[in-house]
């Protein structure tokens, strides 16, 4: 069995508080962690990074322990605990799904580890993970898309918009992508939106939709901006239709006109963390494997936009928060 020698003290970007970027410290003494019982401890190669990562900055997720954040990366496993760690040994490549992500070695539960296929480049698999899961879970778990469904992607050039407009391809709907630049939207459709819209630019976009839907609405639709489009996705979603609101990028979600809402049968859902990404019932090795089938048999193509050092992680959150980012953004450590 493979070994290796694990130093008392690492690199990481830890928080003594919670705020803006700059309470993202890098430090270079942070200790080891060690891994407890059924946990592996990955040396971490590549650090996916999510916009979730900015609602744990600002204390809207709760506390990570030791005040190490993000949620997920790529990497070797240099030891193990005691116990279980089901098939799991010292030098296997895994993608993992917990917390503490920010540092260069993580302890985390085997059941939320999962072996990397050998055809998956390094980096893709962490810059995959998160963001893909979520996707796969909004087309086929929370909603179930159909082909020739009309879908509404709010900011199709990011993360998870560009893993949408793929699977949405991929599934014969009829996509509109919305973004806020010409290059974001370029990217939307050459990933898969049928139509775009830049929604900086349109001063009615629910004329535009209704435009191009011809008066029909949307059947469903993906958003994870919150605030700025909860009066617009009740305008635009189709007679019993589904609105599904999953992050507030732009801030909460706002008061929706429920009666509206309610004379279209409209549904609204508002999903929290997926229970599978906390392996609620078991089921994260299943769409593990699920998710690196899909993208080998669909070829969907894993944008990275940048890998920055971890020393710069301030500046990762002040580009996500400028909408400076698409697809995804990888640290090393
Ligand atoms: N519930 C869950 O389990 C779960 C899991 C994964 C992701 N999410 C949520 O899904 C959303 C997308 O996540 P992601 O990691 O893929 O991020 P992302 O889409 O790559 O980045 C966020 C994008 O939101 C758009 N945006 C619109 N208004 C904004 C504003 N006021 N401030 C900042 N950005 C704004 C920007 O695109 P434009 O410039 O094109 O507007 C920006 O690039 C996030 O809200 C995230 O929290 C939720």
């Amino acid at each position: 069995m493979a070994s290796f020698s694990v130093p008392s003290s690492m690199k990481g970007v830890q928080m003594q508080r919670v705020g803006g970027p700059e309470v993202l410290q890098y430090k270079t003494d942070l200790p080891v962690p060690v891994p407890g019982n059924g946990e592996i401890l990955v040396k971490n190669d590549y650090i996916g990074i999510n916009y979730v990562d900015v609602y744990w900055r600002t204390g809207n997720m709760g506390v990570a322990p030791n005040g190490i954040i993000g949620r997920e990366a790529e990497g070797k496993i240099v030891s193990t605990g005691p116990g279980d760690v089901d098939s799991l040994k010292v030098g296997d490549r895994v993608v993992w799904l917990s917390l503490g992500g920010y540092a260069e070695y993580t302890a985390v539960p085997s059941s939320l580890a999962f072996p990397v296929p050998a055809n998956v480049e390094p980096g893709i698999a962490a810059a995959a993970l998160l963001q893909g899961l979520f996707a796969l879970s909004l087309v086929e778990k929370i909603t179930q898309v159909k082909k020739g469904d009309w879908v509404l992607v709010h900011a199709a050039a990011g993360g998870v918009g560009l893993w949408l407009c793929q699977l949405l391809r991929a599934q014969g709907a009829k996509t509109i992508g919305t973004a806020s630049t010409a290059e974001k939207l370029t990217l939307a459709k050459d990933n898969g939106a049928d139509y775009v819209i830049n929604y900086k630019e349109e001063n009615d976009l629910v004329a535009r939709i209704q435009e191009i839907t011809q008066g029909y609405g949307v059947d469903i639709i993906f958003d994870g901006i919150g605030k700025d489009q909860t009066a617009n996705n009740v305008h635009v979603v189709a007679q019993h239709g589904t609105i599904v609101t999953y992050g507030m990028a732009s801030g909460f979600p706002g008061q929706a006109p429920y009666r509206e809402l309610a004379a279209k049968k409209a549904r609204f859902v508002g999903p929290g963390e997926s229970s599978l990404m906390r392996n609620i019932g078991g089921e994260f090795q299943q769409w593990c494997a699920k998710l690196f089938d899909i993208m080998t048999k669909h070829n969907i193509a894993v944008r990275v936009h940048g890998t920055y050092p971890l020393s710069e992680m301030r500046k990762v959150h002040e580009d996500l928060e400028a909408r400076k980012t698409t697809g995804k953004v990888l640290v090393t450590p």
